[in-house]
């Protein structure tokens, strides 16, 4: 009897699930989300529902992204989860069987967060959290071509890159963000951590984050610090503005660096920093971490080669100074291959299985009537149906994991 319960809980799972809220929906736009099917997008809205809505009608008079008004394919990994899953013109949000909008639980299930992982503060900050957020298994792939050690992590947001980095061995000494909310979710989800709130461009709270980081070494040997700068000028999900102050967050964070001298840096960025201003603030970033002794290298990782079940591209530059061979980090699943159409795209290679799936990553999770859902909730006996869905839930290793499901080096 016992092991009957037992096996039960395992398969179903047990503890609670946090974040499973989305957001409500306007009668019209429930009446677009329901033209749309699966993989579709604006272009299935019918011509009588688009003269209700100006934005429609302009995108169908001049063409939009064809991820707008997009519901997610069950059998494809998700388009990239930015900051707006709040609403169906803004991307490809739209649950794959439900009329609804992903919940937040749902967007961090495809940003390869663990369940147990709790985000706080209001709704526009938790999509900012999770959007903006390194996906964790893609961070902890990274983490492991390093040998663990001691870890600050700046512009920490929610902790994505602290999370990967921390289940890749290492040990997140300190992190910090400017903003309280992203503070919050760090000193729940990262205890041992020492988060302090600063606002880097203020010289005194930037003398003041120093002194933290070197009361919190106390002398002990610093092996990375890594930060993901603020990617709004890069990002070409927003306007590329090439005067917009916070590209030149990433100073703050070389001067850190040249301060600390850690053996490992790693800078995170969306590829756009690549091209903005031809690259400058790359190749100055580079430059100035080869003047202080750190050798680097710049590679692009896509997040679904990670066990990341969505399409995110993102740079990483990765420096040390020990004289050690910088490694890309080994994929264990294909990538996502594009042809021209939106439909040509491409899952299967000869040498790695296909990527994490929208189905595996959320098919377990509680239905949910659109705008509802509670902070916290039990599974509602939902069955399991994927070891991705196991590894959220923390009932696999990765390793288990990357061997069922993946390709283990
Ligand atoms: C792209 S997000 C970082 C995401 C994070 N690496 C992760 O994996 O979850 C950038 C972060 O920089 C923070 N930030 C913006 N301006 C800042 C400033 N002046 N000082 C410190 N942090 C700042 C934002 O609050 C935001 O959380």
């Amino acid at each position: 009897m016992s092991s009957t319960v037992e096996l039960a809980s395992a398969l179903k799972g047990s503890g609670l699930l946090y974040n499973h809220v989305c957001s409500s929906l306007s009668d019209l736009d429930m009446e677009m989300v329901r033209s749309v099917p699966p993989g579709g997008n604006w272009k299935d809205i019918p011509l009588a529902t688009v003269k209700k809505s100006s934005r429609l009608t302009q995108i169908r008079a001049s063409g939009g992204r064809t991820t707008y008004y997009g519901r997610l394919r069950s059998d494809h990994p998700s388009y990239t989860i930015n900051t707006y899953y709040n609403r169906p013109g803004n991307g490809t949000f739209i649950h794959p069987d439900q009329d609804r909008l992903i919940s937040h639980r749902e967007a961090a299930r495809l940003q390869s967060f663990p369940d147990e992982y709790r985000f706080f503060g209001s709704a526009a900050s938790i999509r900012k959290q999770i959007g903006n957020a390194v996906p964790p298994l893609m961070a902890r792939a990274v983490g492991e071509t390093i040998r663990a050690g001691l870890v600050v992590d700046l512009f920490a947001g929610a902790g994505g890159l602290s999370e990967g980095l921390s289940q890749a061995g290492h040990r997140v000494v300190l992190a910090s963000d400017i903003n309280a909310n992203m503070c919050e979710t760090l000193k729940h989800n990262h205890s041992d951590a020492t988060v302090v709130q600063t606002d880097v461009t203020s010289e005194a709270q930037l003398d003041s984050l120093k002194q933290s980081i070197e009361a919190t070494l106390g002398g002990r040997t610093l092996r990375i610090v890594a930060g993901g700068p603020p990617c709004q000028g890069f990002s070409t999900a927003g306007k590329r503005d090439p005067t917009d102050t916070r590209n030149s967050l990433i100073i703050p964070m070389l001067e850190i660096v040249s301060e600390f001298m850690p053996d490992y840096a790693i800078v995170e960025n969306v590829p756009g920093m690549r091209h903005l201003q031809k690259g400058k603030v790359l190749h100055k970033a580079i430059e100035s971490l080869e003047s202080f002794g750190y050798s680097c290298q710049c590679f692009q990782l896509n997040a679904e080669q990670y066990g990341v079940p969505q399409r995110r591209r993102r740079v990483v530059v990765l420096a040390n100074r020990t004289g050690k061979n910088l490694m890309l980090p080994r994929p264990s699943f294909s990538p996502v291959t594009r042809g021209r159409r939106r439909e040509d795209v491409g899952l299967t290679s000869a040498t790695h299985p296909p990527p994490i799936n929208v189905s595996e990553a959320i098919s377990d999770l509680p239905m949910r009537p659109s705008g509802g859902g509670s902070a916290e909730r039990d599974y509602e006996n939902c069955w399991l149906g994927s070891d991705y869905q196991r590894l959220s839930r923390g009932l696999l290793k990765m390793d288990e994991f990357l061997r069922k499901r993946g390709r283990l080096h």
